[in-house]
């Protein structure tokens, strides 16, 4: 919750937010409780984690103010639903998983601002975003549980170009919460060195080399 919480404080009071893998709603539960939002659209790619949302959402008499879709993240989203956002949400999902869907987007998306929180992979999301004209707008890293980064990006006119050292450890962390992001990059330096055998420090790893690779 603590991780929807901070999604929920960097979204602007506007008309329409999408949150794409949706599940249990609670993104959705929190912008309308605290009216953040007039209408949130669920997006969801299996039925059972849609209908969970649904379930939640009737609890809190809210499903009025949703509209609730299966389709797979924003591809051809424009025939199932018409209303447009003004925030774009993905949380819980790879980096990669949502680079996958952002590559399908067809909206307009320099009147979007984006949030993400991806689960792993941050580096390869925010690779897309320098090769593709966005800009990092402000960054967030928390900790519930395990360290999560959550980027809020904005399709510009012209590429920015950013170093990358930041691909992967983020840039702008340092304004919202310098404390928790400084505790995940001593995390992940001692990851990286000590665990040599963990198959998670291979992730690291792997990404750094790959880092070391780009110009
Ligand atoms: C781990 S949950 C994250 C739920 C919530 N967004 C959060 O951050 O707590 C990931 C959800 O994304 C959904 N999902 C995965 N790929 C998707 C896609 N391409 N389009 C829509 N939903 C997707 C899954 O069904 C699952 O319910």
């Amino acid at each position: 919750m603590k991780r929807i919480k901070a999604i929920t404080n960097l979204i602007h009071r506007c008309h329409c937010v999408y949150d794409i893998g949706s599940d249990h709603a609670f993104l959705a539960i929190l912008i309308l409780k605290n009216k953040i939002a007039n209408h949130v659209v669920n997006i969801e790619n299996k039925i059972n984690p849609l209908n969970n949302g649904k379930k939640n959402l009737l609890k809190n008499d809210l499903i009025d103010k949703t509209t609730n879709v299966i389709n797979n993240g924003l591809q051809n989203i424009t025939k199932k639903v018409k209303i447009k956002p003004n925030y774009i949400v993905v949380a819980g999902l790879g980096g990669s998983t949502i680079v996958k869907i952002l590559k399908t987007c067809r909206l307009i998306k320099r009147e979007i601002t984006f949030i993400f929180c991806p689960n792993s992979q941050a580096y390869i999301l925010r690779k897309w975003l320098n090769e593709n004209k966005f800009s990092i707008e402000k960054e967030q890293t928390i900790f519930n549980k395990k360290f999560y980064q959550i980027i809020v990006a904005k399709e510009k006119k012209t590429k920015i170009t950013s170093m990358k050292k930041y691909l992967y450890f983020g840039q702008k962390n340092k304004q919202l919460d310098l404390l928790t992001w400084k505790k995940y990059l001593s995390f992940s330096e001692k990851m990286i060195s000590n665990n040599k055998n963990l198959s998670y420090n291979k992730q690291y790893q792997k990404m750094l080399k790959e880092i070391n690779q780009w110009k």
